[in-house]
C-alpha cells in the first residue's frame, strides 16, 4: 500500500470512530442537562398563602414535606474535614482572627454558621451584638437582622424598607422573631420562588441588569444571593457593592473610591474594610456555575418519600447526602467525590494560613513603628496595603464553601493578599530600620484568650452582660411578638400595600 492509500485507510476509520466519540459525549452531556430539566417540576399550589405570612408552620400545614425537611436544618450532627453543621468557636480553632479583627465585633466572638433555623438564636446570642439594655442601646444597627428572618419582608411591606432599616438592633428585637423561611424564597400564591430582598433587586440594578429577566434556573441560585453576598451599611441602609462588579478588585476599588471603613484598626491603626460572605459572587467564578449548575443542585437535591418527589429543604452540606447532590450528575463513587473536595479546601486552607501570618505580623509590626514614632507620611503606604491584603484574604476566606465553588479564584485571590502583605511588611522594614529598630518584640498571641487579653478584651464581663440580655429583654421581645402575631388569625393576616 501506499502511504497515501494507508492515510486514506487510516482517515476512513478515524471518521466514524471521531464520530461515535462525539456521540457519547453528547449523551454524557445531555444526561447531565436532562437530571437538571428534570429537576424542574410542575407544582400546582394548594390554598394560596399570604406572601407576608411570617410563621414557618403555617406554610407547614400545607406543605409538610418541605417544612419537615426545613426543620432538619436544626440537626447538627453532620461533619466533614473542614465543615460542621453545629457551632464551632473559630476564634478558638484559629486565633490569628482575633488579632486581625481587632477592635471589631467578630474578634469577640465569632463561630461557624449553622442551619438556616438557627438563625435568631444565633444572632441574639452571639457576643457581637451586645448586650442591649433598651430599645435605644447596643453596638448594632437595625440592619443586622435583614437576613435572618421572614419578618424581614412583612415588616417591610408594613412600614416602609428605609424604615426596617432604621434605629438600633434592639428597636427591632420584638419585630424579628421568626427564622429564615418559606416566605423569603417563595410566592405564596403561586410558590413560585420569588426574590424578597430589596438589595439584590438594587444590587443588580447598580450593575445595569434587570432581575426580572432572571430565569428559572437563576433564581435556583438568586434565592440563596439575598443573603449569602458580599454587602455595606451605607448609613444604616443594606447595599450589595456590586456597580464596579463582583470580583474582589472591584468591590475593593468601589469602597476606596467612596473611603469607606467598617473600622479602624486600633493596633495599625489601618482603615479596614470587612469582607461579610461574598458566596454568591465567588461562586459565579466556579466551573458549577460557568455550566449552570445552581445552589440548590448540590445544596437542596431532590428526595423521594412515598412516591412523591419534593425539594430536599434541609440546606446543609451537599457532602452529607452526596448521592442524591452530586452523583445525579457525576458518576464518581462517593469516597472520590469527598476526596476531590477536601483537596481543593486543603490546598486553600494552606495559602490562607500563608496569607494570615503574614497580616498579623503586618498589623504588629505597624504597632511597633508606631511606638517608635513614625509619622502619618511614613505609614500612609503601608496602611493602604493592608487595607487591601486584608480585605482580599477575608473576601477569600469568608464566603464559606468558596474553598470547593471557585478554588482557582480563590487562590489567585490569596495570591494578591500575600503579595500586598508582605509589600507592607517591607515597607515596615525600612520604617523601623529608620528608627533604630532591627527586631520586634511580638506579644504571645497564639491562643484565643491569650490574643483578647492582649488587646484588654474583658470576655467574661461581655457574656455576663449577655446572660442578663438574653434573661431579661428576650423574653420582653418574645411577649411584644406573641400578642402581635395572635391578632393575625389563620387566613391573610398582613394587609398588603
Ligand atoms: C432559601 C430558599 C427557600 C426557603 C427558605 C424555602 N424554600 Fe421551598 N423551594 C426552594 C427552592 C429553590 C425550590 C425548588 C423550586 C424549583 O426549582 O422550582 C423550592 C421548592 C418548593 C416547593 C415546590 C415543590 C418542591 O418540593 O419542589 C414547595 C411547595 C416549597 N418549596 C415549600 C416551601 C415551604 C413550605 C417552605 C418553608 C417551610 C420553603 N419552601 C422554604 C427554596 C426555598
Ligand atoms: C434570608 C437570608 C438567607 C437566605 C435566603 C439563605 N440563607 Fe443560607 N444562611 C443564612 C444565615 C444567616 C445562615 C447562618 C445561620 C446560623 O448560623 O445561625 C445561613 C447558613 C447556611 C448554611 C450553613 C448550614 C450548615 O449546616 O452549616 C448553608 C449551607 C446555607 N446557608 C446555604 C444556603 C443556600 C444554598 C440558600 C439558597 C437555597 C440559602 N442558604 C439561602 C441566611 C440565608
Ligand atoms: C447538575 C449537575 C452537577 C451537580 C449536581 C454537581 N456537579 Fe460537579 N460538575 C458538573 C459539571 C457540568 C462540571 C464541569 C465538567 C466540565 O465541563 O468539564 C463539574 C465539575 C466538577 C469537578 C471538576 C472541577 C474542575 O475544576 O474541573 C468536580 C471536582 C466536581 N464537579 C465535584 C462535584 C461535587 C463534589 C458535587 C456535589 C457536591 C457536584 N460536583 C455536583 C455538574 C454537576
Ligand atoms: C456543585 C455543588 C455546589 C454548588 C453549585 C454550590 N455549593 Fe455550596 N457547597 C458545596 C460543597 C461540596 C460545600 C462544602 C461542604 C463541606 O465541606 O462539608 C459547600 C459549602 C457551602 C457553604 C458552607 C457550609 C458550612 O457548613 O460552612 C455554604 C454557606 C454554601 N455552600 C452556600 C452555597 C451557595 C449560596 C451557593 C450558590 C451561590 C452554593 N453553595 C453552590 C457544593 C455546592
Amino acid at each position: 500500500m501506499s502511504t497515501e492509500e494507508k492515510k486514506g485507510k487510516v482517515s476512513w476509520f478515524i471518521f466514524p470512530a471521531v464520530a461515535v466519540i462525539v456521540f457519547i459525549l453528547g449523551l454524557l452531556a445531555s444526561s447531565i442537562m436532562e437530571r437538571r430539566v428534570e429537576s424542574r417540576m410542575i407544582y400546582m399550589p394548594k390554598e394560596k398563602m399570604d406572601q407576608f405570612e411570617p410563621r414557618n408552620e403555617k406554610w407547614g400545614k400545607q406543605y409538610p414535606n418541605q417544612y419537615d425537611t426545613f426543620m432538619k436544618t436544626a440537626e447538627t450532627s453532620f461533619k466533614s474535614k473542614h465543615n460542621i453543621s453545629s457551632r464551632d468557636d473559630m476564634l478558638e480553632k484559629n486565633p490569628n482572627l482575633v488579632i486581625l479583627w481587632a477592635g471589631y465585633g467578630f474578634s469577640k466572638d465569632y463561630n461557624a454558621p449553622r442551619g438556616h433555623s438557627y438563625a435568631i438564636k444565633d444572632i441574639r446570642e452571639t457576643l457581637r451584638t451586645g448586650a442591649p439594655k433598651s430599645e435605644k442601646d447596643g453596638p448594632m444597627p437595625a440592619t443586622c437582622w435583614a437576613c435572618k428572618s421572614t419578618d424581614v419582608s412583612r415588616y417591610m411591606n408594613e412600614k416602609g424598607i428605609t424604615e426596617f432599616y432604621q434605629g438600633k438592633w434592639a428597636e427591632k428585637g420584638h419585630e424579628v422573631i421568626n427564622p429564615i423561611g418559606c416566605n423569603d424564597c417563595h410566592d405564596g400564591d403561586t410558590m413560585a420562588l420569588r426574590i424578597s430582598r430589596p438589595a439584590l433587586l438594587e444590587g443588580f440594578e447598580s450593575m445595569g441588569l434587570d432581575l426580572s429577566k432572571a430565569t428559572h434556573q437563576d433564581k435556583r441560585t438568586l434565592v440563596c444571593a439575598q443573603c449569602h453576598v458580599e454587602y455595606y451599611f451605607k448609613d444604616q441602609y443594606l447595599v450589595f457593592p456590586w456597580s464596579k462588579g463582583t470580583k474582589a478588585e472591584n468591590m475593593e476599588e468601589y469602597f476606596d473610591e467612596v473611603e469607606f471603613a467598617d473600622w479602624v484598626h486600633p493596633l495599625s491603626k489601618a482603615k479596614m474594610i470587612k469582607a461579610q460572605h461574598p458566596g454568591y459572587e465567588l461562586w459565579k467564578e466556579g466551573i458549577h456555575a460557568q455550566r449552570g449548575v445552581s445552589c440548590a443542585d448540590c445544596h437542596m437535591p431532590y428526595v423521594s418519600k412515598g412516591g412523591v418527589k419534593f425539594t430536599d429543604h434541609q440546606i446543609n452540606s451537599p457532602l452529607a447526602k452526596i448521592n442524591r447532590s452530586c452523583q445525579n450528575c457525576h458518576r464518581q463513587s462517593e469516597a472520590e467525590l469527598i476526596r476531590s473536595v477536601a483537596s481543593n479546601q486543603d490546598k486553600v486552607y494552606q495559602l490562607k494560613m500563608s496569607a494570615e501570618k503574614i497580616l498579623v505580623k503586618a498589623h504588629l509590626e505597624a504597632k511597633a513603628a508606631w511606638d517608635a514614632g513614625a509619622t502619618e507620611a511614613e505609614m500612609a503606604p503601608v496602611l493602604d496595603y493592608i487595607r487591601h491584603a486584608q480585605w482580599r484574604w477575608d473576601y477569600a476566606t469568608a464566603s464559606h464553601g468558596a474553598a470547593f465553588h471557585a478554588p482557582q479564584e480563590v487562590l489567585r485571590i490569596l495570591g494578591t493578599s500575600i503579595e500586598k502583605g508582605s509589600e507592607a511588611r517591607r515597607l515596615l522594614t525600612g520604617v523601623l530600620v529608620s528608627k533604630g529598630i532591627k527586631e520586634v518584640d511580638y506579644p504571645d498571641v497564639s491562643t484565643k484568650e491569650k490574643a483578647q487579653k492582649y488587646l484588654g478584651m474583658d470576655i467574661e464581663a461581655m457574656k455576663k452582660a449577655k446572660k442578663e440580655f438574653l434573661e431579661t429583654l428576650v423574653p420582653e421581645w418574645e411577649k411584644k411578638a406573641k400578642e402581635r402575631e395572635a391578632t393575625y388569625g389563620d387566613k391573610k393576616p398582613m394587609t398588603k400595600k
